[in-house]
């Protein structure tokens, strides 16, 4: 395979990380060895982004739906959270990594939330790749209490709604500070965007892979940004005017 551009890597990088249950199911095991299996390919993955100094990488890794999973498997993918959390913090150091969590940190278990605080806290000085794992996080119920929030201002007097634009909402969601993503990858061969960063996925590229979520490697990963690296993203805006590099005259 040709080598990466560095120059034209995805700022951030987003991941739906599909497919544990069925790479489980198709070699006959139960589906938490397909989780446990998944949080391997999450430890080489990370740790590829940030040596390709991949500024921010986003990883789904428990929806707001998934709740209404069987409650074995719930507390069965809490625990490997927790684990991994609690496990990687060091590399997390050792690699320059900044932890950080979006979602409804309110439905998490105390235990889980106290090891996110923790490397939370001992990750903050970091400079290099910010790894933000969704938990129990929702675009829809995002983008709803950022409305929220907003609207209580705008009634308590605090806030001209006339004033509200593109940048003081984005500034209002969980990902305020984190540029959009420029890339997402979903595995697995589903290709939704299931309720993940809705807002800010607006130009984002897609690319889908048939490869489930426990056997996507660093291969699978260059073979993406390759693909990437091929896209000419426009913008809204002609392809002669990208290659001019300004406006056209009408
Ligand atoms: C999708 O597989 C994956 C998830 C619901 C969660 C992703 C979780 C992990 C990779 C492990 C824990 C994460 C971290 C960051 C430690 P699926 O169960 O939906 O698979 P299926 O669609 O084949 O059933």
């Amino acid at each position: 395979m040709k080598t990466l551009k560095p120059e034209n890597l995805p700022r951030h990088l987003a991941i739906i990380m599909d497919g544990n249950g069925r790479w489980a199911k198709e070699r006959m095991l139960r589906r938490i060895v397909g989780h446990r299996k998944g949080v391997e390919t999450v430890r080489v993955i990370v740790e590829e982004c940030s040596r390709l100094k991949i500024g921010y990488l986003t990883l789904f890794a428990f929806s707001a739906e998934n709740w209404l999973r069987p409650k074995t498997e719930v507390t069965a993918l809490m625990a490997l959270l927790k684990q991994y959390i609690r496990g990687e913090t060091a590399r997390m150091m050792q690699n320059d990594i900044r932890f950080n969590v979006i979602g409804n940190r309110a439905d998490l278990p105390e235990d889980v939330n106290r090891e996110i605080d923790s490397t939370i806290q001992k990750t903050s000085g970091n400079r290099g790749m910010l790894l933000t794992l969704a938990l129990s996080y929702g675009g829809r119920q995002e983008i709803i209490s950022a409305a929220r929030r907003l609207a209580s201002e705008a009634a308590a007097g605090r806030l001209d709604p006339d004033s509200i634009d593109e940048n003081s909402f984005g500034a209002s969601l969980s990902t305020a500070g984190i540029p959009d993503p420029d890339l997402l990858i979903r595995t697995s061969g589903e290709m939704r965007i299931s309720n993940f960063l809705l807002w800010q996925l607006a130009y984002a590229e897609l690319y889908f892979t048939e490869v489930n979520w426990p056997e996507f490697d660093r291969d699978e990963l260059a073979r993406a940004l390759k693909d990437y690296q091929s896209r000419e993203r426009r913008f809204g805006k002609t392809s002669d005017q990208l290659r001019r590099g300004g406006e056209q005259p009408s």
